[in-house]
């Protein structure tokens, strides 16, 4: 079984001997000649490594790596020394993989407890027959994105609760938002995202997702789901789905990534869909922050540069009441 991870070494210098899944190679030249720049990852994150020995035989997958683990150019990195091969097992596949800290219970517990509080008969049918068997557990393993903000198993969860939980606090600042309409576009708004990624040890884009984007998949799903509601209409759900609140839910879904530029279809055209606009980009930016955070080593003042946010964040200074 693994015993040291990604987090481990980047506490520490000198060799070590674990399994880590490599990918991510790229062969370069340098002053030395020829060599392999990868990355290895686990569960608690990712680090640059570098095959300068060209005996070594090297390719992407999950391997027990022979290193050293060193400081160069201030930055932390591994040399890799030699790689074998080991046998893989489903519970050492989910060392490997990047997943939420919150356990997929919690998730599941939070979503449903975030539908339970739509009133609207509508759109809790709606919520109610998406979220749930195989669709619900694709949801709960999928990532947010493949980089930019909770990209790991379980992050489409995580963020959706989180967008949830915004919305639902500006809906109770400003009384005149439809919380049930809110709720069900937060929850709702990055559902094709299921069909977006493939995810395993890594996340891939699908044909679906690169040709058509998670925006119009989401979109396409709730209207299906819709015309199925208004065909069956059985004895517990006699009317029709509103035609109004069906164009209202759909163009949160179009207009959430709040320009054309950033991938909307529109831009939000109701109070509703600029809350869940702000929403969204709000949650994907603290989770910036919170990585920059993450990276600072114990006892700096300021993060590293963060390549996304564009800037370092200031965590230094004591500003805790005594
Ligand atoms: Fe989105
Ligand atoms: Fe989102």
């Amino acid at each position: 079984m693994k015993k040291l991870f990604v987090s481990d070494l980047m506490e520490k210098e000198g060799e070590f001997e674990d399994i880590f899944y490599i990918h991510s190679l790229k062969n370069s030249i340098g002053r030395r000649g020829e060599y392999v720049e990868l990355i290895i990852s686990d569960k608690t994150g990712d680090l640059k490594a570098y095959l300068f020995d060209k005996e070594i035989e090297i390719k992407e997958g999950i391997f027990k790596i022979k290193g050293e683990v060193g400081v160069h150019q201030d930055e932390k990195r591994v040399i890799l020394k030699g790689i074998s091969i080991i046998e893989i097992t489903p519970d050492l596949k989910r060392e490997l993989i990047k997943s939420s800290e919150i356990p997929r219970d919690e998730l599941r517990r939070k979503i449903l407890q975030k539908i339970s509080i739509v009133q609207n008969t509508s759109l809790r049918k709606i919520l109610e027959n998406i979220f749930k068997g195989e669709f619900f557990e694709d949801f709960l393993e999928a990532p947010a994105a493949m980089k930019y903000h909770h990209a790991y198993i379980g992050g489409l969860a995580e963020h959706t609760i989180n967008v949830c939980e915004i919305a639902v606090s500006l809906s109770n600042c400003y009384p005149s938002l439809n919380k049930d309409l809110l709720i069900t576009g937060a929850l709702l708004h990055d559902i094709g995202k299921v069909f977006s990624y493939k995810f395993d040890l890594k996340s891939e884009m699908t044909d679906e997702g690169k040709l058509l984007d998670h925006i119009y998949l989401g979109m396409k799903r709730i209207d299906e789901e819709i015309d199925k509601i208004n065909s069956e209409r059985d004895e517990l759900f006699k009317s029709k789905f509103p035609e109004d609140l069906r164009l209202n839910l759909l163009h949160l879904i179009a207009s959430h990534h709040g320009t054309k530029g950033q991938g909307a279809l529109t831009e939000p055209l109701t109070k509703e869909a600029f809350v869940l606009y702000f929403a969204d980009q709000l949650d994907a930016e603290m989770f910036k922050y919170e990585e920059a955070i993450k990276m600072t080593q114990e006892g700096e003042r300021w993060s590293p540069y963060h390549t996304r946010l564009r800037k370092s964040v200031f965590i230094g200074g004591d500003i805790e009441d005594d």
